[in-house]
């Protein structure tokens, strides 16, 4: 499909109200819906890469919404955690005049030159997952989570369980310059401030398992016994700090406490089996609402600027009770 064919002066007005933000956008589009005559969309999605078991159900969640069953020929890049290598794929989607472009930002900051050029090629651009820096004229619409409340809802546990205790904190952080690990980070410093819960450490185990596995061994070498408990930005950081917990000799869940975020099912039987302590939970499932928000800018419909899908948390006992039914 390609509804780029429009005329002319009409195809210049509605791309003109498509990128001016603010209450949502309206797309090309002009005659007929795509997708829902039987027209192919053609969609390029930028992944991030394959950090984490919450990359794989998103992607899987993507790839299923996006399918030829839905009207959709989607073109997919991972990026292995490399911006360059993201934005290299989204010119490359410009390039190959894709109908939209849906990206997961691997970063916050960088974004401005590209979404420009997606704007100027007349390409509608949805952002899912994370978010960006970069003016919102310059995109049509994000669909994503509330990272810095997931951050704040840890950091109240952590406060409960806690504060009054002196208690010493690790923290491992999400990949640097991303909107995870930024607003989680901010949510959960604001929930513990002003408590006696002393920060020993935070760095960066760019969200994968080999990371935090790292990172903690690093801590328990440096800190040992006196770490009492962890806050991992998210579930596979806190698997790999697992493994180096126990070659340390110590017992996760008891010696050192641990609160992750995601509710992958990894995390979720560490937390049912008593070696996690509490996951907030960060919903991977975007693919059906990406895939609608494309075909409605499409359509030229009226789009919400931001859609936020709710996350829930959950205790050790409540991981028992759900970890079955648990779809990812
Ligand atoms: O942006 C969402 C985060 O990215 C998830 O919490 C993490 O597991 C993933 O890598």
């Amino acid at each position: 499909m390609k509804k780029k064919m429009l005329a002319g002066a009409a195809l210049l007005s509605a791309m003109a109200l498509a990128f001016t933000g603010c209450a949502g956008n309206t797309s090309p589009g002009a005659s007929g819906e795509p997708g829902d005559g039987g027209d192919v969309i053609k969609v390029g999605f930028a992944q991030t890469g394959s950090e984490s078991g919450w990359r794989s159900a998103n992607t899987e969640s993507m790839k299923e919404a996006f399918s030829k069953e839905n009207g959709f020929d989607l073109v997919f890049n991972a990026a292995d955690n490399k911006q360059e290598a993201q934005i290299a794929a989204v010119r490359s989607f410009i390039n190959q005049g894709v109908d939209a472009i849906v990206i997961a930002p691997i970063t916050v900051d960088g974004w401005d030159d590209v979404l420009k050029e997606a704007q100027d090629a007349q390409i509608p651009v949805i952002l899912e997952d994370r978010t960006v820096s970069a003016s919102e004229d310059l995109y049509a619409s994000w669909v994503g989570l509330d990272f810095e409340q997931e951050g704040r809802t840890a950091g109240e546990w952590v406060k409960e369980n806690f504060d009054g205790k002196g208690a010493n904190l690790v923290i491992l952080e999400g990949t640097t310059g991303s909107s995870a690990a930024l607003d989680r980070a901010t949510g959960f410093g604001e929930a513990i401030k002003g408590t006696d819960i002393n920060v020993l450490d935070s760095q960066t185990g760019d969200f994968t398992r080999d990371g935090g596995k790292k990172v903690m061994e690093g801590y328990l070498q440096k800190y040992g016994k006196d770490i009492d408990v962890l806050f991992a930005h998210n579930d596979d950081m806190g698997l790999g700090a697992l493994d180096a917990i126990k070659a340390a000799g110590l017992t996760p869940g008891k010696d050192i406490q641990i609160v992750t975020i995601d509710a992958v099912k990894d995390g979720m039987t560490a937390l049912a089996n008593g070696e996690f302590n509490f996951i907030v939970e960060c919903n991977p499932l975007l693919g059906e609402k990406a895939a609608e928000l494309v075909k409605d800018v499409l359509a030229g419909k009226t789009v919400e600027k931001k859609t936020i899908v709710e996350d829930q948390s959950f205790t050790q006992e409540q991981a028992k009770e759900v970890l079955d039914s648990r779809p990812y």
